[in-house]
């Protein structure tokens, strides 16, 4: 087995123990970081139109499957973790009649291929989920193949210039005599070369987990060799609030927000 697909599957074993801890933390409504950083920009770049088949890639808790019904669409959802579909499942009891819920390996092309029964798709959409994946090139030919000509993937990851493996985050302060001068950045000592790290997605969640770090040349690169065109970036941050003391990423953008376009 090579280093990569043992590490997909510790990843998967991370996740399953910390499924039932996300779900009680993104809830029904999702985390701050959701709804005010991926959402509006994610739906912006989505335009969900009635009757839409949506794919909606490594959906967790189906938190955001079930927003994409709620604006008129119909939804295939996946995620490798058997826990992260069942809770899904429990979650969106309603829903189920617009809402296939799957466990499929996004690394995985047969398994990705094997939902071409719910497609083709209009839209494919994936939030937080590109560097938690060892392996996406078998994600992204699948998904190209499952979307419709014109069809639209929409994905947010976190930022691989401003968050990549050790990366660290500054808060100074400096009295200037005439008031208190406080600075905040970044120091990044990784970044050209792909790696995983281990990191911590929410605070308190039982184990860590992996993150696969890619530069954005390897990334897009990928996209582009498949046939996919760039047609929307975003780098989203938080409104200022002059009272935070902690880092706030509201100058520098912590995820990128990509759409892709499936050119005829
Ligand atoms: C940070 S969570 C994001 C979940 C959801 N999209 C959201 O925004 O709340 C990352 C998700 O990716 C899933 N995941 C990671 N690797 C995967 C893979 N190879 N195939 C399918 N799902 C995967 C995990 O199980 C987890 O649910």
């Amino acid at each position: 087995m090579s280093k990569w697909k043992e590490m997909s599957e510790g990843s998967k074993k991370r996740w399953e123990q910390n499924a039932d801890f996300w779900d009680e933390k993104m809830g029904e409504h999702s985390n701050r970081f959701h709804r005010e950083i991926i959402r509006p920009d994610t739906e912006r770049l989505l335009s969900i139109k009635q009757n839409d088949r949506v794919l909606d890639i490594a959906c967790g808790n189906g938190n955001f499957s079930k927003r994409l019904v709620e604006f008129g669409a119909h939804v295939t959802a996946f995620d490798y973790s058997y826990k992260m579909i069942e809770n899904s499942k429990k979650r969106c009891s309603q829903y189920l009649d617009r809402i296939n819920f799957r466990v499929v390996d996004a690394t995985k092309y047969e398994e990705i291929i094997g939902l071409r029964e719910f497609g083709p798709f209009d839209k494919a959409v994936s939030n937080m989920a590109i560097m938690d994946i060892s392996d996406v090139e078998p994600l992204l030919i699948g998904v190209y193949e499952l979307l419709k000509p014109n069809g639209i993937l929409v994905f947010s990851t976190i930022h691989p210039c401003f968050q990549s493996p050790r990366m660290r985050q500054i808060v100074e302060t400096e009295d200037m005599g005439d008031g208190i001068c406080v600075r905040k950045g970044i120091q990044i000592f990784e970044y050209i070369t792909p790696c995983v790290y281990e990191g911590i997605g929410i605070s308190g969640q039982p184990v860590s987990q992996f993150y696969y770090h890619r530069p954005l040349n390897k990334l897009l690169k990928m996209c582009f060799d498949i046939g996919f065109v760039l047609n929307g970036f975003e780098e989203p941050v938080f409104e200022l609030d002059e009272t935070c003391s902690n880092f706030d990423w509201n100058e520098i953008p912590p995820v990128i927000i990509i759409r892709l376009l499936k050119t005829p």
